[in-house]
Order: C-alpha cells, then sequence, then structure tokens
C-alpha cells in the first residue's frame, strides 16, 4: 500500500472514530490534505469557517496568503502536505481547548508517521507548542528547532507566526515572510546534517 493509500484508510479510520467533543458542533471533520511524499509537512491550529464548510484546511483567507508565500519560494500545494493539530472547528473559532488538542494528538502522530518528512513546520504557536510546550513563538519562530521525538522518524522543526494573526499586522507580516523565505536555506541545513552523521 502506499503512502496516499495509508492516509485514506488513516482519515476514514479517525473520522469515525475519533472522540473530539468538538464533533457535535462542526459541519464535518478537515483532515491534512497534499502530498503524501512531500518533504515538508506544514500544521496549523484548526479549521475555521470556510475550511469547516469545504473539509479542506487553509482554503480561507489565510490559506490564500500561505499560498501566496509558497509560491515565493516556488512551492505548490501539491508538493507540500498541510494539516492541523485539531481536526474539527471549534465554535466561533475560539481556541483549541487542552482535551481537544489530545483527543486530536494521535489522529496527527499517525499523519506524521506515514509522512515521514524531513522538515514539520508549525504555523502560530498552537502548533508549536503541541510539540515544544515550553517554546515561545516570539522568540522561536524563523530557528531551526531539533528534537527527536518517541516513534518519529522526522526531528527537524520550524516555527512561523500564524498566517491568519499577520494577514493584517504589517510587521508580523513582514517577518512572516522573511521566516518563510529562510525554508529552502533550512532544507539545505537538515540535508547536510544528514549527510554529515
Ligand atoms: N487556520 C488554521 O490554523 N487552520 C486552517 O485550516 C485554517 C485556518
Amino acid at each position: 500500500m502506499d503512502k496516499t493509500q495509508k492516509l485514506e484508510n488513516l482519515h476514514k479510520k479517525w473520522i469515525a472514530e475519533c472522540q473530539c467533543e468538538l464533533k457535535k458542533t462542526a459541519t464535518q471533520a478537515v483532515p491534512g490534505v497534499g502530498n503524501a511524499e512531500a518533504e515538508i509537512v506544514f500544521i496549523g491550529e484548526a479549521p475555521g469557517k470556510s475550511e469547516d464548510e469545504k473539509g479542506e484546511p487553509f482554503v480561507g483567507a489565510a490559506g490564500k496568503f500561505l499560498d501566496e508565500m509558497l509560491a515565493e519560494i516556488k512551492l505548490r500545494r501539491e508538493n507540500i502536505y498541510i494539516t492541523n493539530i485539531v481536526k474539527y472547528r471549534p465554535p466561533n473559532n475560539r481556541d483549541p481547548l487542552p482535551e481537544e488538542k489530545a483527543s486530536c494528538r494521535e489522529w496527527l502522530l499517525e499523519e506524521l508517521k506515514i509522512i515521514s518528512p524531513k522538515l514539520i513546520i508549525f504555523l502560530g504557536r498552537h502548533a508549536m507548542n503541541n510539540f515544544f510546550p515550553d517554546q515561545q513563538i516570539s522568540g522561536a519562530h524563523g530557528k531551526l528547532l531539533i528534537k527527536p521525538f518517541k516513534g518519529m522518524s522526522t526531528k527537524y522543526f520550524f516555527s512561523l507566526y500564524h498566517p491568519a494573526a499577520a494577514l493584517y499586522d504589517g510587521s508580523m507580516r513582514e517577518t512572516l515572510m522573511e521566516d518563510f523565505k529562510k525554508i529552502p536555506k533550512v532544507l539545505e541545513e537538515i540535508e547536510k546534517r544528514q549527510k554529515n552523521k
């Protein structure tokens, strides 16, 4: 079975089995999408209104901004995989609660295990704190973080401000764009480290 089929099966299983309370208020599940063979996986926070309606991550305003930034580094959605820590929309887009993050955690970890990307990029502090609870996004953004996690082959992480937060904030937008442009160099750095192992 190839990675695409494995992901399809995984999403089917979790859509049936996920015990997340948000299921009661959301229209539908929003599983990750994209290239199952991708070198980069982007992880956001939770679906918003447009994502809840369409059943796909990052299809609203933040997603359009993300597409612009991807184009700056010559990448398209087909080249990457994108998912969220929480797969159901929280009511009125409130922050996901710890128990909601916990109930979708295994789903996310299994996605990452199948794809086994070179680099995981966090979109915003919620995604970052899911793996690095002690880091502040103000200090960690734009830097390569290296940490092995049990059962995961990926150990390279990179944090960005969330595109929705930066969308209408001039200086944050500029910082996000600058951090984003570092991604190709970060991949080169990872390759170098892997060769020298
Ligand atoms: N914001 C997120 O964090 N995820 C989405 O899918 C859309 C907006």
